[in-house]
């Protein structure tokens, strides 16, 4: 016999199935991550990463309207240097390329787009980590020194959103205080709470250059261990008592025990980063045609948004934004 009560009386057309619909995605839920390199004439593409490209600052602006056109409502921005040093001076310079970058784009779409501003040092320095080395070690209090230092140079440009990814001890709160001192009172900290010494940013390291070349060969000694999750909830719980107004799980699809956990157990809003090395998963299967790509995109953003995220960084913001609008 058929049982009485039959799931498939809520799944027979597509009006009883938008009805029941528990989840939406729209535009509004994305942020756009966008390379800027100093210097460059043309925008240059990413290999690793079909779509993505180094950013010129005329076309940085172009991909900008193109967002916001397609109800993006943010970019984050990734600044590639000229030249690094040990110090990673470029990266708190008041002419460094992330703040030529914000003023172009607030010049260009004033309010219309909301501008943050990714802080860390590993993209600047000649050896490739996040802080300077000291004794060919990761300092931690020299760099949350540098850190403060480049959010208040990002907020002076006019960013709107600063977000620390370096994943020192103290950062939001010297941060929250740097900026606090200077009149940026209203300036948002989205803190990469958590975030996974993970594997899947291999292509992001080719897009930012930002790949080891001395000193410690992985970044363990500050990223979180992929077999924790007890650690994650403690993150979070200290950037939220050091100001952090949003916090950041990182990377996303493979991690969506832990923004559940985050989500239901913290009230402040929780943005999940699709990392560049599932965005280039997907893209290099639906290239060899072996996953249909629009399909997987959208399935994977409702997954992170189902599993707790209100925002979603992905390089596919504006393809999923195109499906959506
Ligand atoms: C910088 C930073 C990284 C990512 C975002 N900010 C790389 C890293 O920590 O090595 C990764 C983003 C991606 O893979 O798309 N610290």
């Amino acid at each position: 016999m058929y049982p009485k009560t039959r799931m498939r009386r809520l799944r027979a057309t597509p009006q009883i199935r938008d009805m029941v619909t528990e989840y939406i995605l729209t535009p509004s839920n994305f942020i756009l991550p966008l390379f800027v390199k100093d210097g460059l004439a043309e925008k240059a593409a990413v290999k690793s990463m079909p779509g993505v490209f180094q950013h010129s600052l005329d076309s940085l602006v172009e991909e900008c309207h193109r967002a916001s056109e397609l109800g993006v409502p943010a970019v984050i921005l990734f600044g590639i240097p000229q030249k690094k040093d040990a110090l990673g001076s470029e990266a708190y310079s008041p002419e460094g390329i992330i703040p030529k970058a914000v003023k172009k784009i607030k010049e260009e779409l004033g309010e219309r787009l909301l501008v943050a501003c990714d802080v860390c040092l590993c993209e600047y320095t000649d050896h490739g980590h996040c802080a300077p080395l000291v004794d060919n070690c990761i300092s931690n209090d020299e760099g949350v020194e540098l850190y403060k230092k480049a959010a208040v140079e990002y907020a002076k440009a006019g960013a709107d959103i600063i977000a620390p990814s370096d994943m020192m001890d103290g950062r939001i709160g010297v941060i929250r205080d740097g900026l606090d001192s200077e009149g940026f009172i209203d300036i948002i900290i989205m803190s990469y709470a958590v975030k996974y010494a993970s594997a899947f940013y291999g292509p992001f390291r080719d897009a930012a250059e930002s790949g080891f070349a001395a000193g410690p060969t992985d970044r363990m000694s500050h990223q979180m261990d992929y077999a924790n999750l007890s650690q994650a909830l403690r993150e979070v719980e200290l950037d939220i008592k050091e100001g952090a107004d949003i916090v950041m799980i990182k990377p996303a699809l493979p991690y969506l025990d832990v923004i559940s956990k985050i989500s239901g157990r913290f009230s402040v809003p929780v943005a999940a980063y699709q990392v560049s090395g599932e965005y280039a998963m997907i893209k290099a299967a639906s290239q060899n045609g072996w996953l249909d790509e629009r399909k997987i995109m959208m399935e994977s953003l409702m997954a992170i948004r189902r599993a707790g995220a209100t925002m979603i960084l992905t390089y596919f913001a504006c393809d999923a934004a195109e499906v959506l609008v």
